[in-house]
């Protein structure tokens, strides 16, 4: 299997300003990461501000930078922009509002880490048709024997 230390991770995180993330995945992480689910439960992993995407009211988590936002996510990039003061923006998922953000315009990068197995079905990774022009890979390797990582550039959507 690979090793998060092989991943890059830690320089890719320390480069990143502000963060967002539709709320399935916050949730996934409030029961995963910070409990009750988790083998070992943990604070909140980011020093960045992260906005959380939802039209519902879901619990904070104390001591952490959580903003909850809804509708149009360009109002939203202007204000990570502004608190990222000129580090990275991280889209972390799920792909729809990673899609949300390439409609916009908004995505310079894809980095995808493809695990070693196989699905029957399940949802798209991005549920996106980008053709014009395509994404353009710009890395390929192995992080050990279980996963690989892909890099795309984003081009800007011709109309
Ligand atoms: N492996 C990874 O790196 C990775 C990364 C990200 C996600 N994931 C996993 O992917 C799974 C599924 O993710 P997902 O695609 O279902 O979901 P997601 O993007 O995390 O959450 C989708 C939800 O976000 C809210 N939302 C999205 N766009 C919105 C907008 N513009 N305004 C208001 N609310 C908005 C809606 O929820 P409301 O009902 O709250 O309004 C929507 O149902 C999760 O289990 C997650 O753990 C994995």
């Amino acid at each position: 299997m690979g090793d998060v230390g092989d991943t890059g991770y830690e320089d890719f995180v320390r480069d990143i300003g502000a963060l967002a993330m539709g709320s399935a995945t916050y949730e996934w992480m409030l029961h995963h990461v910070l409990g009750p689910e988790a083998s070992h439960p943990g604070p909140w992993p980011y020093t960045q501000p992260a906005w959380v995407f939802t039209t519902r009211a879901l619990p904070s988590v104390p001591g952490a930078d959580v903003r909850f936002v809804r509708g149009d996510v360009r109002p939203v990039h202007a204000e990570m922009t502004r608190a990222a003061q000129g580090k990275n923006l991280w889209i972390v998922g799920g792909g729809d509002l990673v899609g949300q953000f390439h409609d916009a315009g908004l995505l310079d990068e894809l980095i995808v880490q493809v695990g070693s197995v196989t699905l029957g079905a399940g949802k798209p990774l991005l549920p996106r048709a980008i053709t014009n022009p395509p994404l353009k890979l710009t890395s390929a390797r192995a992080i050990g024997t279980g996963f690989a990582e892909l890099r795309y550039d984003v081009p800007t959507p011709q109309v």
